[in-house]
């Protein structure tokens, strides 16, 4: 709560104290403090952003139906019908980047806009082929790079009612076909392939806590989900997850990468884990906390097998690899891409799982936001959200250390405010705690790369306020504002002039 209560002073008086911080911040501390070639950019996903749900073709995808379905899931019973209409807006869109001295954009492409009903065998949608290569052309236009995620969350919904989507094996095929298809039509033009986003998130919210679509979980936990068993379906879904990643990327390197030259990772998603004390106990249950949210897909990618913690508390509810998969999956990336938030504190709880087990106890660790009523750090407006800006550094050392240096993008990192109806517009442009949070997480970074950290670029998240999943419109994570009362116009925040400016050249 900590940055709603900043003081609105005159906006003149905070725009011009704003100016003086910002050439002090730049003067010493800009783009050009990072290595040369570093990329800048900012994140959006395609059912967040683009709207036009049931236009050009898009079949109905889990998102559609989990919204539509369940509106009492979704904060204020919103969903991703409009979103913020970048299907009518990318023009203007791609105009607010280039303004702002960005190099790059990362986009999801909609599984269900391209293929409707998921499968090649349905037929390849032309009219959601074209928006994408409009997009992407008018991205290089403007000499901005697209970075490119082939799947964010928006499942077909004819996959998840045929076989239960990520549930199944099936879907190592079919998501493979998909993403192949991605590279036939795109590849000549986007260099930099990002498979899955944040699987973590996937597999934990949508079969464990049920938050996210499909939202299933077991019926005990009583959190009304339509269906699931939270102590074995997360640790499929990420199996299948995993082997559909290195199925499609044995495919890229060795029917496209030669000839395209681009390069694929995936998206991962990790909290920093700071031990509630230095007591032996807390400090390995932060260590089984990295290991079931980033080595569940770290270990398997790196190592070919999941984390030895997770073998041996999960017991025979974890899916075993076979000595091929694990073959396929050892190396399976060009880089890895992370996303950064915030960060918790773990303490040892060795009977968190006397009751029914579930994945969320498994790992006997009670994750909290607090310590002794003082909070890991200023809390911003999703209660999961807590500013913890050495948290980047922290988890960028720890890759480097435990899985070999790998090359590595910020993928998104942000905060949000709250959709706060009695501001008036130029009040909310007003967003001092964004500009503190990107200064701070930029600093960190930069002290990792200076650790020998490998990493290649910086995505923020977001570039506008958009459709933030089961808080739909209530927080705004945007660098821009959406206004949604006055046909979508788009306005700059502070931020996005102090991101400006640390961006000229
Ligand atoms: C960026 O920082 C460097 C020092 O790191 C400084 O020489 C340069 O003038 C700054 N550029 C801008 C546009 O402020
Ligand atoms: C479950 O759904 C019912 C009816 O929509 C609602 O009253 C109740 O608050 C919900 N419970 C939870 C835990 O979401
Ligand atoms: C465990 O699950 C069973 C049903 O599967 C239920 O009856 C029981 O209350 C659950 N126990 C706890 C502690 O929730
Ligand atoms: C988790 O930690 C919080 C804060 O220290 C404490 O209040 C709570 O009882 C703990 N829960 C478990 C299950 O250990
Ligand atoms: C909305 O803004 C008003 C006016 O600044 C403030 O009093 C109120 O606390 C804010 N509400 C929220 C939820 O942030």
């Amino acid at each position: 709560m900590a940055f709603q209560g900043y003081q609105l002073l005159g906006l003149v008086v905070l725009l011009s104290s704003l100016a003086s911080s910002i050439s002090h911040e730049t003067a010493s501390f800009n783009r050009s403090t990072f290595p040369a070639g570093f990329i800048f950019g900012t994140a959006s996903s395609s059912y967040q952003y683009e709207g036009a749900a049931s236009k050009g073709g898009r079949g109905p995808s889990i998102w559609d139906t989990f919204t539509h379905r369940y509106p009492d899931k979704i904060k204020d019973g919103s969903n991703g019908d409009v979103a913020i209409d970048q299907y009518h807006h990318y023009k203007e869109d791609v105009g607010i980047m280039k303004d702002m001295g960005l190099d790059a954009y990362r986009l999801s492409i909609s599984w269900t806009r391209v293929l409707p009903n998921g499968k090649l065998s349905g037929g390849v949608n032309r009219e959601g082929i074209n928006y994408y290569n409009k997009l992407i052309n008018e991205l290089l236009d403007k000499g901005l790079k697209p970075f490119v995620t082939i799947f964010h969350w928006d499942l077909p919904q004819t996959l998840e009612d045929e076989y239960g989507g990520f549930l199944s094996p099936h879907i190592v095929h079919d998501f493979q076909d998909y993403a192949e298809l991605c590279f036939k039509e795109f590849g000549d033009r986007v260099k930099h392939w990002i498979t899955l986003n944040e699987p973590y998130t996937f597999s934990s919210l949508g079969y464990a806590s049920g938050q996210l679509a499909p939202g299933r979980c077991s019926a005990w936990q009583n959190l009304n989900c339509t269906g699931g068993n939270s102590a074995t379906e997360p640790y499929l879904v990420t199996h299948h997850q995993l082997l559909a990643h290195a199925a499609t990327v044995k495919v890229y390197k060795e029917k496209y990468q030669a000839v395209q030259k681009g390069v694929i990772g995936i998206g991962l998603v990790s909290q920093w884990m700071e031990p509630f004390s230095n007591a032996k106990h807390h400090r390995d249950a932060a260590l089984r906390a990295l290991d079931f949210e980033f080595g569940w897909f770290m270990d398997p990618l790196t190592n070919g097998d999941y984390p030895h913690s997770m073998r041996s508390l999960v017991g025979n509810r974890l899916p075993k690899f076979t000595r091929e998969q694990s073959k396929l999956l050892i190396g399976s990336f060009d880089f890895i891409g992370l996303n950064y938030y915030t960060a918790n504190y773990a303490a040892n709880a060795p009977h968190l799982n006397a009751g029914n087990a579930s994945y969320l106890t498994d790992s006997l660790v009670n994750l909290t936001t607090e310590r002794n009523g003082i909070p890991i750090g200023p809390q911003a407006a999703s209660d999961w959200l807590y500013v913890y800006p050495k948290g980047i550094q922290d988890i960028l050392l720890y890759t480097k250390r435990k899985y070999h240096n790998p090359q590595i993008y910020i993928t998104e990192n942000g905060i949000d405010e709250f959709n706060n109806a009695t501001l008036s517009l130029e009040e909310a442009l007003v967003d001092n705690q964004r500009i503190d949070y990107y200064y701070s997480h930029l600093l960190y970074l930069h002290s990792a790369i200076k650790h020998g950290v490998n990493v290649k670029g910086y995505f923020a998240w977001t570039l506008l306020d958009d459709f933030e999943w089961n808080s739909g419109y209530t927080i705004r994570f945007g660098i821009n504002f959406v206004d949604y009362k006055d046909g979508f116009k788009r306005y700059p925040k502070l931020s996005a002039r102090w991101f400006k400016n640390f961006l000229s050249k």
